[in-house]
């Protein structure tokens, strides 16, 4: 069964096709990274209208590249939350009119059940046999979730694709926006996460010590927080500022100095190794705070597999640390898997789908998360 899978929730606009919800035939991922990247953050306004113009050409590439015509398509998928209301209305009413149109089978899905079902996708570029766990596609029920993108971080225990009981969830900031603010303040770079990432592979990730939440008492036990590391290092910013800027005002406070003195340079280099530094300590912070959750609820639910989901997904020290653990299994998406893309929608839409299940045309979008089967225990 080939399924049409619509993604519009925040500023990727993707449309892929899956069959019989593994196979990607096709993917297609429109970034509007460049309109939102000169204020530093996803402007809303923006991201529906540019859903708006985008919608019809990636649905038409998405088609064309896994070589069938609309009438070949066998069910319509979509995202209708959570996400930017404006923008998730874009691909939700274009997969209900594509469907309507041509009389097709059509279910609205949980972005967030999306990205944990990512994992079991099988891309159309085979991956290296070495990156691909032997059967990542058929992980079976139970294990634990690690849902971590910009706008949510989720540990929950999964028993089916579309049954997640949420063990701990941030009581504040995502994983993701605290590397999105970081990056934003420090003037790294958008997207925040992508860019710290890199710029960490520089870095000492022990050059500055920045407070871990205390969060294990009681009912709290696999709770997340980042509001406070986000403000300790954005916080360091000032000493940042500083360095970058004393060699130089030290040369210039010295009235025989009339050329920008070679020492700029210097500072500049100096804050380029600090900003490595500094990405480097929150990124290893930042990660600490979620796997100490993590394993805890790997201890507490005797659960040793572990299958993360999500843009942070991504990240390669994240990856790496959950590498090392010997008692546990981690299994990660490809990379170009972890972010938003049509595949994952499609590829849980045909497990709605085969099933029986329906959404009625009337369905609308809506920015909370909600629609997990089971929530707090
Ligand atoms: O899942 P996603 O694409 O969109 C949402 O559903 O929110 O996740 C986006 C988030 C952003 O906060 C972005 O900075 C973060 O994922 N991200 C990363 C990396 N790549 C993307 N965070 C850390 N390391 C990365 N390599
Ligand atoms: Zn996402």
């Amino acid at each position: 069964m080939k399924i049409l899978g619509i993604e519009s929730s925040c500023d990727e606009c993707a449309a892929a096709v899956v069959e019989d919800g593994r196979r990607i035939l096709s993917s297609v991922v429109a970034t509007q990274i460049p309109f939102h990247a000169v204020y530093n953050g996803v402007v809303p306004e923006i991201a529906s209208r540019k859903h708006t113009e985008w919608i019809y050409g990636v649905v038409k590439e998405a088609l064309d590249k896994a070589g069938i015509g609309p009438d070949e398509v066998e069910g319509l998928a979509a995202t209708a939350h959570p996400g930017l209301l404006g923008s998730l209305l874009v691909g939700l009413s274009f997969a209900k009119a594509f469907a309507w149109a041509r009389s097709l089978p059509f279910i609205a899905v949980n972005h967030m059940l999306a990205h944990l079902y990512a994992s079991r996708l099988l891309g159309d570029n085979p991956e290296p046999a070495s990156s691909v766990p032997a059967n990542r596609a058929e992980v079976p029920y139970p294990f634990l979730g690690l849902l971590v993108s910009g706008g949510h971080s989720i540990i929950c225990r999964v028993d089916d694709f579309d049954d997640i009981t949420v063990l701990g969830t941030t009581i504040d900031d995502a994983v993701g926006e605290a590397f999105d603010k970081v990056s934003k303040y420090y003037g790294f770079g958008y997207p925040g996460g992508a860019v710290i990432d890199k710029l960490a592979q520089s870095g000492n990730p022990d050059a500055f010590r920045f407070p871990l939440p205390k969060l294990d008492k009681g009912g709290n036990r696999y709770a997340l927080s980042y509001s406070g590391l986000k403000t300790a290092v954005i916080n360091q910013l000032e000493q940042f500022r500083c360095k970058l800027a004393a060699p130089a005002c030290l040369e210039f406070g010295n009235s025989a100095v009339t050329e920008l003195p070679n020492s700029t340079a210097g500072a500049i280099e100096i804050a380029r190794r600090e900003g490595a530094d500094i990405a480097a300590s929150f990124q290893k912070t930042a990660v600490e705070i979620l796997l100490r959750s993590l394993f805890r609820a790997a201890e507490d639910t005797g659960l040793k597999t572990i299958v993360a989901g999500g843009g942070v997904a991504a990240n390669s020290y994240l990856r790496a640390r959950l590498a090392e653990q010997r008692e546990l299994r981690c299994i990660f998406p490809p990379p170009d898997l972890c972010g938003d893309n049509g595949a994952m929608i499609a590829g849980i839409g045909y497990r709605y789908l085969s099933r029986g299940d329906r959404s009625p045309l009337s369905v609308t979008a809506s920015a909370r998360v909600g629609g997990f089967r089971r929530r707090y225990p």
